[in-house]
């Protein structure tokens, strides 16, 4: 993927926003790493490991007799993932800098996991199918993926939930990211010639002062300002990013609402040839 369509930016405050991220998505990935029977001893490849959060999920549910290799092309992010692992005191974590479809990994992983990274893909499915011949027949291939067919509302809905709402979905066709991943899993998986995967949908939801989703959100928009900005003529100073996470909190927590985040979907089905 050439570097200037990862339309989220490629800055240090994008790594801090994938470490927030983390905080409020991780326990819904590892309920579905679970569902799909990642475990102990296992040898796990993770697809696009970012700042490392899923590696070091991984690690944690692989435990010492298992192994992690992440495959990343941004060299920068994977030393900021490498020095997590050390400090996390793992010895079983590795990296390799490269693309996704021809990255040089071993073969006979007992698993291949990505969250976040096919919905950045022009062919999701070509993708899939690179990875899985990275893993044993009879090896698992699991996905989390979000879509945003619900993106982040309100309940009660309100002004500044309506715009937000309205900021946050590019319109059918712009460039950018695919917003719908999730409900494209099940295709993509029979197009990349895997069995029709087993499905797992689930959204994080808060309220209060201390919930993180209102950072979360503000921070998510200004990674993706400059896109929206040329893809719609989104005028950043109607959204003032600086203050819209404050003023989400006033306005969730002075009416006892409460935030959704958008869906995750997990995908996960056996390598069968
Ligand atoms: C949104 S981040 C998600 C990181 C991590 N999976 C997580 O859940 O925290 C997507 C990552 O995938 C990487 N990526 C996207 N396409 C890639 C490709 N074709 N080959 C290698 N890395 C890729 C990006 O550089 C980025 O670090």
């Amino acid at each position: 993927m050439p570097q200037d369509d990862y339309v989220l930016g490629r800055s240090a405050a994008e790594t801090q926003r994938l470490i927030l991220q983390h905080q409020i998505y991780g326990p819904l990935t590892r309920r579905f790493l679970h569902a799909a029977g990642v475990g102990a001893g296992m040898r796990v490849l993770d697809a696009g490991s970012g700042a490392g959060d899923v590696a070091l999920l991984l690690a944690d549910l692989v435990g010492p007799s298992g192994a992690v290799v992440g495959v990343e092309e941004n060299p920068a992010i994977v030393e900021t993932a490498s020095a997590r692992v050390d400090a996390a005191g793992w010895r079983n974590v590795s990296f390799v800098v490269g693309d996704l479809r021809d990255a040089p990994v071993p073969e006979g992983f007992d698993a291949v996991v990505g969250r976040w990274v096919l919905m950045y893909q022009p062919d999701p499915a070509d993708v899939l199918r690179r990875l899985a011949t990275r893993v044993r027949i009879g090896g698992i291939v699991a996905f989390h993926e979000n879509d945003f067919s619900y993106p982040p509302t309100v309940f009660p809905e309100s002004d500044l939930a309506r715009q937000v709402l309205r900021w946050s979905v590019p319109p059918p066709g712009a460039p950018g990211p695919e917003m719908r991943m999730g409900t494209q899993l099940y295709r993509a998986y029979l197009e990349a010639g895997l069995p029709g995967p087993e499905l797992m949908v689930e959204a994080p939801a808060g309220g209060g002062p201390d919930w993180p989703g209102y950072g979360y959100v503000a921070d998510t928009l200004r990674s993706l300002l400059p896109a929206l900005q040329r893809a719609t003529g989104l005028d950043p100073a109607e959204v003032d990013v600086d203050t819209l996470a404050e003023r989400m909190r006033a306005d969730v927590v002075g009416r006892s609402a409460v935030q959704m985040l958008p869906l995750m979907f997990g995908a996960w089905a056996r390598r069968s040839v």
